[in-house]
């Protein structure tokens, strides 16, 4: 955890990324996908990393849209969770997404996936909307998607890296 260090993602993490969310997810994403979206106007990503080790621990890929930032993709590798590493994207994520003019960050999230929401929810993200269906569970049957939203404050993230 300590010597992990976060960066910023670029077109040649789109493989690693592709990697990620195949590990975490049943649906899959090319590596044409992450491409895609991390050269589409307003995306950005990061990349967490321990120096030394080729794969990466995690990453998380968001675009920014006037002053809306959304998440489209998050994980972190089955070996490095619950070592404080999540968090440490989601915050780098929001004080990258204020940067770049973002008010709010909004996300959708598995009304199944425990760990996830409760990572938002101690982030300070709340449920503002439920879409039926969103998602396919591992048998194939329709899963609902919360659509949760966290006001950016630029001041108090600069506080807090203080
Ligand atoms: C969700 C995910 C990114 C969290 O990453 P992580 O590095 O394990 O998270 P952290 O270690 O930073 O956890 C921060 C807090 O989130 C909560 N949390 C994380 N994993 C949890 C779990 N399995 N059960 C309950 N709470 C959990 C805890 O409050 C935790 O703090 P604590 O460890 O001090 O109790 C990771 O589980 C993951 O990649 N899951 C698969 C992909 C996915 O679901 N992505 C999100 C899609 S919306």
């Amino acid at each position: 955890m300590n010597q992990m260090v976060l960066e910023a993602a670029t077109l040649a993490d789109a493989e690693s990324l592709a990697r990620l969310h195949a590990a975490s997810f049943t649906e899959t994403w090319s590596i044409a996908t992450f491409t895609r979206l991390l050269a589409s106007p307003g995306g950005f990503g990061l990349m967490a990393r321990v120096p030394g080790r080729a794969a990466p621990e995690g990453g998380i890929l968001c675009q920014v849209a006037a002053d809306q930032a959304e998440i489209f993709f998050f994980a972190v590798s089955g070996r490095g969770r619950r070592r404080g590493t999540g968090r440490r994207l989601l915050d780098g994520a929001l004080a990258a997404a204020a940067g770049r003019g973002a008010t709010h960050m909004l996300l959708e999230v598995a009304v199944n996936n425990a760990a996830a929401l409760a990572l938002y929810r101690r982030a300070g993200f709340v449920e503002v909307g439920r879409r039926a269906g969103y998602y396919q569970d591992v048998a194939g049957r329709p899963l609902a998607a919360l659509v949760m939203r966290r006001e950016i404050d630029p001041q108090a993230l600069r506080m807090r890296s203080r």
